[in-house]
This record gives structure tokens, sequence and C-alpha cells, in this order.
């Protein structure tokens, strides 16, 4: 029989679960004062974004949140990860302040603690201000003060009353998807910008998590995201292409900001390409953090590829597929929880994302949601019985959404969101979650 196979039960008594979701592919970024990102300038470039979608619009949530916190009330979870927009905070993203937009974020953390919600911020999801992208955005050392900048406004305001604060979301997104790889904005495939922009994320990430100390602020941390390298073949090239791809991937930003170093595998590729004297900054960037958190989806098969370095291929296996042709691989999730261990020793884990996206129909049942979320958290139980300290499970996402170059399609939400009435319909797993996670 389908349906959610766990309860809250079966998890430790402070266990805690969530939902998240991020500002820019929910809120509407064309409402409320906000100023243009470079997220709106790479969709409005041909080829980028499926149907050149962006996020104007959004599930309107700027205007409909009060609604959107309700679901989650209502479906038991007890964190809500939310991001603020950095242009809707800060338009040019230093300088004038949008006291609007300070207000819609003052209103949403209330509005979470009246409805008895952990707030978990994330300061950056993304939607870098176009001002600051004409200055180079990631690819500027100065990024670093200009974020510890907004980090101050943001967070002398909110900081108060939200439960924990991460400053970004996915750095290897910032600095390799969106800088080596071009799959994100800015577009860039450049081996140079990539190599600053991987710098200079953590950086910023370091100045941030100051500036929130310097605020009293507690239960600060780092999301990064994991994906579970295997190599194509059992040849040895393959097998070091797999591990050169972890290294990239999983080992430079927990390396940096857990340990002060970045490992060398990679530093032989990047290191010429790094900016004059990044090692003066390691110490900035490995700040003291509370816990990680881990965005976790699914593997991939690495082969050895010619031509310049990092010499590899990516490729798909053979497991089952979500609707973003992403294998669903639930013992990856295990595999990093442990590994992670390695670099935070005791702290708190949490998974800070996992989902899936399906082409649901908001009349059909999303069975096959479910089963990857039965899947993951089995995984997840797996690594508690061993020890691991996971203190909690977040699901991405509470809504279908804004799926970045990919556009409206991808539906990854446990609320079905129909983009022409922006109509929430909870789907058949938010309804088992929200039986799964009643207390008794
Ligand atoms: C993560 C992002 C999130 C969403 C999911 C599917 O990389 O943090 O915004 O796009 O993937």
């Amino acid at each position: 029989m389908s349906g959610i196979s766990f309860k809250r039960a079966d998890f430790p008594p402070d266990f805690l679960f969530g939902v998240a979701t991020s500002a820019y592919q929910i809120e509407g970024h064309a409402f409320g004062g906000a100023g243009r990102t470079h997220w709106d300038d790479f969709a409005a470039t041909p080829g980028n974004v499926v149907r050149a979608e962006d996020g104007a619009r959004g599930c309107d949530h700027y205007h409909r949140w009060a609604e959107d916190l309700d679901l989650i009330r209502d479906g038991g979870f007890d964190i809500y990860r939310f991001s603020a927009s950095w242009a809707r905070v800060m338009p040019d993203g230093r300088g004038a302040v949008n006291a609007q937009g300070l207000d819609f974020y003052d209103r949403l953390v209330d509005g979470m603690l009246a409805r008895g919600l952990r707030p978990a911020l994330t300061l950056y999801h993304w939607e870098l201000p176009s001002a600051l992208a004409d200055l180079g955005g990631w690819r500027n050392r100065d990024i670093a003060g200009w974020f510890a900048d907004y980090a101050q406004v943001l967070c002398e305001r909110i900081g108060d009353r939200v439960w924990s604060a991460a400053p970004i979301n996915e750095p290897w997104c910032v600095g390799w998807l969106s800088h080596f790889l071009g799959h994100h904005a800015p577009g860039l495939r450049d081996i140079r910008a990539a190599a600053r922009a991987m710098h200079h994320v953590g950086l910023a990430h370091g100045r941030a998590t100051e500036v929130m100390r310097g605020l009293g602020m507690g239960n600060l941390g780092a999301v990064c995201n994991f994906e579970y390298a295997l190599p194509l073949t059992d040849s040895a090239e393959d097998r070091a292409a797999a591990t050169l791809y972890d290294g990239i991937y999983n080992r430079w930003f927990l390396g940096a900001m857990f340990q002060g170093e970045y490992p060398a595998d990679v530093l032989d590729g990047l290191g010429p390409h790094m900016p004059r004297g990044w090692q003066d900054d390691m110490a900035t960037i490995c700040q003291p953090l509370d816990w990680l958190g881990l965005n976790y989806y699914t593997c991939k098969r690495i082969a050895h590829a010619d031509g310049p370095w990092p010499h590899l291929s990516e490729h798909v296996g053979n497991l089952p597929q979500t609707q973003m042709g992403w294998e669903i691989c639930p013992e990856g999730l295990h595999h990093f929880l442990t590994f992670a261990q390695g670099y935070t020793g005791d702290l708190p884990l949490y998974v800070t994302e996992n989902g899936m996206a399906n082409p649901d129909q908001p009349d059909q049942p999303d069975a096959a949601r479910m089963e990857y979320l039965n899947q993951h958290l089995a995984q997840a139980q797996r690594a508690i019985a061993e020890g691991v300290a996971l203190k909690g499970y977040v699901i991405w996402s509470l809504l279908d959404n804004y799926e970045w170059a990919l556009g409206y399609e991808k539906r990854f939400g446990l609320v079905h969101v129909d983009f022409d009435s922006l109509q929430r319909r909870p789907k058949a797993s938010y309804l088992a979650l929200k039986q799964a996670l009643a207390r008794a």
C-alpha cells in the first residue's frame, strides 16, 4: 500500500520536521518594491530558462503568505525554512533600504511565531541584485562586505526572532553551477570566474556569520548541497574522476568552513585561478558554527573525460528517476550524514532539503513522492540509529514553485499550485504527512 510509512513517534522526541521554500521561487519579485536581480536578467536572455519564465509572480506568496503559513502549521510541521531576498531588502544591493521589504519579513516572522513555527532563515537563496552583478557579483571580493552589510540590515530587524539562520543556500550552486557550468545566473562558463566565486561565497558566509554573532544571534549554521559521486565504471580513471567530482562538490566548502582549508585535489586545478591572498581569508571562512544543514537529492555517475581540468563527464545511471531526471538514490543521504560528521564532529545536523519533482495532477495521489520520502527518512533513521547527531528533516518544498532554469513545470510541492488561478491544493503527500506528524 502506498502512503507515508513513518510517524513522528519513530524518531527521537526532539526531532523536528519542516518544509522549505525560497524567496525568488515563491514571493513574486514584481511586488513590493524589490529590486531587479540577476535571475531576472538570466531569464530574459533567450535559451537560459524554459519558456523564459522568471520569478515576477512566483506563487504570489508576497500577498498570500498568511494562507501559506496556515498550511505549514496545519500540516503539523515544526520548522519553516524560508529565505529573504537581498534585492527586496536593498533594491540595489547596497545603500537604500526598501522599508516595505523589511516590513514584509517582519510580518512573516511574526506570522510564523504566531502559528508556533520555528523560523529558519536563509539570507541568500540566489537572487543577487542586478546592480551588484554589474560590479562583477560573486567574482568581486567586495561582495563579502556588501553581503555583511545586508546581513546587518536584515538581522537588526528580524534576527531577534528567528530560530536559526544560515547565510547562503548551497554555495556550490552559487560558485560552480553558476560560474563554471553556466546553468544558473549569471550563466558563466569560466574557470577564473568560478574559482573566485567559489572563494568569495565562503568569505561572504564568514563575514555574515560574524555580523550575526555580533548582533547576539545564536543557532547559526551553513546549508550545503551534496551529490553522491559514483564512478561510471570501475576503471581507475573513472574512480579518480568521481573522487575529484566529490572534492569540488562535497569537500570544498566543508573543508573551508569546518577545517579552514580547501581540499588539495581541487586546489590542483583551481589554484592558479584563485584571487591573490586567498589563504589569508581562510580563518574568516572557518567560523564556529552551531549546525550543518545538508541538501540532498541524488547521485551522479562520473567518468574520466579528455580535455582540460577537471577531466570529467557526468552521466545518469539506471535507478528510477524523478521529473528532474535525477536518479533516486536514498543511500546517498546516509552516506553524507555519516561523511559530514568527519567535519562537524558532534554538531547537530539537519537535512535542510530533500524531496522530488513529479508531474503531479491535483486530483491524483503523488504516490511517487511519498515513496521517495519514505526511502529517505528510512536512511535518516538508519543514521540516527548509528549515532549520527541528526536533529531534523526539512522537505523541499511546501509549494510547487519556480524551479529556476526549468521554470514552473517541475513540481516539488507538497501542495499543488495552479499557476493561473494560484489556488493551493494539498497533495496526498501533504495529507499523509499531516497524519504521520500529528502529536499523539
Ligand atoms: C536546490 C535548491 C532549491 C530547489 C531544489 C530543487 O538546489 O536549493 O531552490 O531548486 O534544489
